[in-house]
């Protein structure tokens, strides 16, 4: 493995002196330093454009209400109803859509519909399939699933919503980086094998467009790739999502 800029233990031990023991102390102060940087120095210094162009530019907001009810439709969304995604459904419930719901716990996700239903809000279906997307293994049965159900006999709408920031460098079990699987690569995957559908489903509706919407993070201006760096190669990273793919649409 050649990575480098790796937070590991390991090499926190090799940068020690022979012998030498941090004090709890120096420690804390290390730790509070790390979290000052990471969360307040590189945080507000990555969200500082847009809140600034926030002041300026006043984004149109349409009321709810006066958007047209979708009742036919479906939308395919990956994480559960809470933090963005608790509005995100809240606001497909209101416009009566059927939503399809990847998720690693469904009990819990359960608790955030119950807590959308106490808005007095009736309207819109849900189905629950599980989903890690830890696992590309995961992603193939998800897709599946979602293809052979009634309700994914359309796609109107894909929310690749799911994210996480993992700050140590852990390997999943597909011995991927964790945090580019989950966010990027499994979602990369699971448009591939719901693209079929969504193409049939825009056909269906004489043209009319079907929408993917990726949620996305300012905090990627702070990263960057380095395609050398990954365990396996860019080509074969690529014939590892294809071949799924083929798999599940049979082309
Ligand atoms: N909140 C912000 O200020 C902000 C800013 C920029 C970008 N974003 C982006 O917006 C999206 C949602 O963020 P959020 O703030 O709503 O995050 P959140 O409250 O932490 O929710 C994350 C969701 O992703 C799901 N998830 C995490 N790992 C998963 C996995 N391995 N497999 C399946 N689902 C997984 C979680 O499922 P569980 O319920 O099972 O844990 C949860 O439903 C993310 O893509 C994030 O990068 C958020």
């Amino acid at each position: 493995m050649n990575i480098s800029n790796v937070d590991t233990e390991d090499e926190e031990q090799t940068l020690k002196m022979p012998g030498s023991t941090d004090s709890p102390l120096r420690i804390l102060f290390q730790k509070i330093m790390q979290y000052f940087w990471y969360y307040v120095i590189s945080g507000t210094s990555i969200a500082l454009p847009s809140m600034i162009k926030c002041l300026y530019v006043k984004a149109p907001v349409i009321a709810i209400e006066k958007l047209e009810k979708r009742s036919d439709q479906v939308a395919v969304m990956t994480g559960g109803p809470r933090g963005i995604g608790f509005d995100i459904v809240k606001k497909l419930f209101q416009l009566d859509y059927t939503v399809i719901l990847g998720v690693r716990t469904i009990a819990v996700s359960q608790e955030g519909i119950d807590k959308i239903r106490a808005f007095g809000i009736p309207s819109g279906r849900v189905k629950f399939l599980n989903l890690d997307l830890i696992s590309l293994n995961s992603v193939q049965k998800f897709a599946k699933e979602v293809l052979a159900s009634e309700e994914g006999s359309r796609i109107d709408l894909l929310l690749n919503n799911a994210g996480f920031v993992n700050r140590n460098y852990e390997m999943t079990p597909d011995n991927i980086e964790s945090t580019f699987q989950v966010n990027y690569l499994s979602h990369f995957l699971l448009t591939n094998l719901l693209l079929p559908r969504i193409k049939e489903t825009v056909a269906k509706k004489g043209g009319d467009p079907c929408h993917i919407v990726n949620t996305s993070s300012h905090a990627q201006r702070a990263g960057k790739i380095n395609f050398n760096e990954l365990e396996i190669s860019y080509e074969s990273l690529l014939k590892t999502v294809s071949s799924c793919s083929r798999k599940n649409t049979g082309n």
